[in-house]
């Protein structure tokens, strides 16, 4: 029975789990929890033994379905999902965007670098908010911390928008519905600009940006694509906020703040764990990729490059211009974690001319060599689109 303590109970796998690496962070979540297990029927259960706290398991972990005779919460938030990716579950799919985490991995990592609820953990490259909304589900503050704008505000909307669901709704009633649907870009702006709140207003601005991209990567009809994916968007914080009543959840603090991981805005060794991921050297261009949406929310492109890393600079000189942005990025997560407590950093090699950039080996060195302690380096090997091989690292650092 879930609640009381025992000592040997069976544990089963989600099926979803397939690659050597998430079995690695299975085993490592439960070995965090301090719990004590035996491997058994062809790797998808496990038998565990100890001083079993069954109610906590239950809660917190990420790979495993069942605990004993009982579904784990994270059975349930999976399947609050409007979407057919198994991973895009309640508003982690709005906004398309590129190089996003897988969120089971992330909520494994954050029992494995052992937060508790009230615990503080910071991505400095929040990106599309995937830290920031799987530590809320469990308990834990986050700050989330990106350079692009389009970031801040995707991170906002799928984290803030449950408390103002009531306000989006009565809006939508407020207005004349057939014009608001039928409003082209330019009508909708203007609409979207008079809205008090600014939660409110960010969910509506994101709804207008997922629409323009449907309308430009997808040719869809920019008014059918804002009135699905305002509706989609609806029904998913409808959905988060039924989960929190359904499990009870007490949600963590989310404070998602536009800045530069170079200079980080917080004071030294006040953060109690780290997880985050860079740009992979000069892998991908993240103003370029998100050059329609920038331009919507009013931004010039030239101006905005300057701060990127990976972004700026020319040629060869952008490789130097990214590991000397990295240095600094590094002794700033020293800087703000305090003693004792990890940073998770997940990096992958680009490829430049052909060449491999080893981005991997000059993390490891610049952080050990700054005075983080290497604790586990694991492998993550994924076949994606058209089963090509896509290789990240998964780097867990101590400062001590
Ligand atoms: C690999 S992505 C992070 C993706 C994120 N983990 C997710 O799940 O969506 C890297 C991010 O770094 C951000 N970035 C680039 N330069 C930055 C800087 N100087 N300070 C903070 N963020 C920056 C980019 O905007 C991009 O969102």
């Amino acid at each position: 029975m879930i609640g009381e303590k025992t000592t040997s109970e069976k544990l089963v796998l989600f099926e979803n789990v397939q690659f050597i690496y998430e079995l690695a962070l299975a085993q490592f979540e439960l070995i965090s929890l301090g719990v004590g297990f035996e491997i058994t029927n062809g790797l998808r259960e496990f038998n565990v033994f100890g001083d079993l706290d069954l109610k906590k398991l239950k809660k917190r972990l990420a790979y495993f379905k069942i605990v004993g005779s009982e579904y784990t919460d994270y059975y349930f938030i999976l399947r609050k999902n409007r979407t057919n990716s198994v991973n895009q579950y309640l508003t982690h799919w709005i906004y398309p965007y590129k190089g996003k985490f897988h969120p089971q991995m992330i909520r494994a990592l954050l029992n494995i670098i052992k937060l508790e609820s009230g615990d503080t953990v910071l991505d400095p490259f929040i990106g599309s908010g995937t830290t920031a909304l799987e530590a809320q589900l469990l308990g834990i503050n986050c700050i989330g911390i990106d350079i692009s704008p389009l970031c801040v505000l995707q991170s906002k909307v799928k984290t803030e928008s449950i408390y103002v669901l009531n306000e989006i709704c009565e809006y939508k009633e407020k207005i004349d519905s057939s014009l608001f649907f039928s409003a082209d870009e330019k009508k909708l702006e203007r609409i979207i600009s008079n809205i008090e709140n600014e939660k409110v207003r960010n969910f509506y601005t994101i709804a207008k940006l997922v629409a323009i991209s449907d309308n430009i990567r997808r040719k869809k009809k920019f008014q059918d694509a804002f009135l699905k994916n305002f509706n989609l968007m609806l029904l998913s914080v409808k959905d988060y906020v039924e989960l929190v009543n359904e499990l009870n959840l007490d949600l963590g603090h989310v404070d998602i703040r536009s800045g530069d991981a170079r200079n980080l805005p917080l004071s030294d060794e006040s953060i109690d764990g780290v997880i985050t991921s860079p740009p992979y050297s000069i892998a991908l261009d993240y103003v370029k990729n998100d050059e329609h949406a920038l331009k919507a929310l009013g931004y010039d492109l030239r101006n905005i490059r300057e701060e990127f890393i990976g972004v700026r600079g020319k040629g060869r000189n952008r490789i130097e211009l990214y590991n000397e942005d990295m240095e600094q990025v590094i002794r700033e997560i020293y800087r703000v974690l305090k003693r004792g407590k990890y940073a998770v950093i997940i990096i992958g090699n680009a490829t430049y001319q052909g060449k491999e950039i080893k981005t991997t080996e000059f993390i490891i060195n610049y952080a050990t060599q700054i005075g983080f302690k290497l604790v586990r380096n694991i492998n993550k090997i994924i076949f994606g689109l058209y089963n090509v091989m896509q290789r990240e690292n998964i780097l867990i650092f101590k400062k001590e």
